[in-house]
């Protein structure tokens, strides 16, 4: 009744931004990500007989209704499958350094979703835990697996779903993580999708765009071709601001750092340093360069930006961990 696991966190290289299905959580559009070494979380779950309602501390400190609610709907369809009704005592640990700045929830549920299941008896395979995670958070299906991995958009539960992705043997890539603002989104992924959803015209545009990037970024990162991967990579993550600023009323994630960090990039690459820049719904930036470059970027974007960076390697997928 009790299991533990750890999960990794992605950063997407062609991006979900804006949901088909809001309740089961279906994107409008496939992404692809990297899973990091770097940052996870570690999750126990454990079914209480006689316990009637969930727990959930979160790195030693109790969560209040709104957070416990949010795991208790992973809880509740790993409840339905497994005929339980025991509440369960979840607790976790972010291995995600504060000053990363990087978001937890795709690690957070993909880690939950394997404990969980597995704390219930179930033994799901790697496309069934992928579903569930997704339903917690959609970027969590994606740390379900390692390495490089597609998320299919899929047109129902059944069809939405994460796997890792061929890539070739020569294709030694990094991310470097450079911190701009510690501080929360000011504008959750969740809310932020659905405004420009509702309201940026171009919506239909940014979808239909990833949809063809996704085959593309396959086809590159099978090929090992560093320079188009990156050049994907960029672009998609441009076009997603892009469609932020073009809702009503509009809205961005840019701060002065942000253009500074994505203008050196530019400039480093224009002298011969192979190197490419993504970003979420935040002012971080994410650069992607290979593994004989990354000590270099590293040092020169702290010195020229003056900020903090990590240089993180393709990751492992989610893992159950042996208990105490
Ligand atoms: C910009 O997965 O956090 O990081 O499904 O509403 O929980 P919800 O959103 P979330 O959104 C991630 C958005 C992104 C791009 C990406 O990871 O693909």
């Amino acid at each position: 009744m009790k299991a533990s696991a750890r999960a990794h966190t992605n950063i997407a290289l062609i991006k979900y931004w804006g949901k088909a299905d809001a309740d089961l959580m279906l994107p409008a559009n496939s992404s692809i990500s990297m899973t990091l070494d770097k940052f996870y979380t570690d999750t126990t779950v454990e079914f209480v007989d006689g316990q009637t309602e969930d727990s959930f501390v979160l790195d030693g400190q109790k969560q209040d209704a709104a957070a416990t609610a949010k795991v208790g709907k992973i809880l509740d369809l790993v409840r339905q499958m497994s005929d339980l009704t025991a509440g369960a005592r979840v607790s976790s640990q972010n291995h995600v350094p504060n000053a990363a700045g990087l978001a937890s929830s795709a690690s957070a549920f993909a880690a939950l979703a394997l404990a969980a299941s597995r704390a219930a008896g179930l033994n799901l395979d790697a496309a069934a835990l992928s579903r569930l995670a997704r339903r917690g958070s959609g970027s969590a299906s994606r740390s379900i697996a390692g390495g490089f991995v597609i998320w299919h958009r899929g047109h129902d539960d059944l069809s939405s779903f994460a796997e890792p992705l061929p890539v070739a043997d020569n294709l030694d890539l990094r991310m470097v993580t450079v911190l701009i603002d510690k501080q929360q989104k000011k504008v959750s992924s969740r809310s932020g999708m659905a405004h420009m959803a509702a309201t940026s015209p171009y919506f239909h545009a940014w979808t239909a765009a990833c949809e063809a990037a996704c085959p593309q970024m396959a086809t590159a990162l099978a090929a090992g071709d560093f320079a188009q991967i990156g050049a994907l990579a960029e672009r998609n993550a441009l076009m997603m601001h892009a469609t932020n600023m073009a809702a009503n009323p509009p809205f961005m994630y840019f701060e002065p750092t942000t253009i500074a960090t994505l203008q050196y990039a530019a400039e480093l690459r224009a002298q011969g340093l192979p190197v490419y820049a993504t970003m979420d719904a935040g002012p971080n930036v994410k650069l992607l360069c290979q593994a004989t470059d990354a000590d270099k970027l590293a040092a020169l974007v702290s010195q020229r930006i003056g900020t903090q960076t990590e240089i993180c390697a393709p990751g492992p997928a989610a893992h159950l961990l042996e208990e105490d």
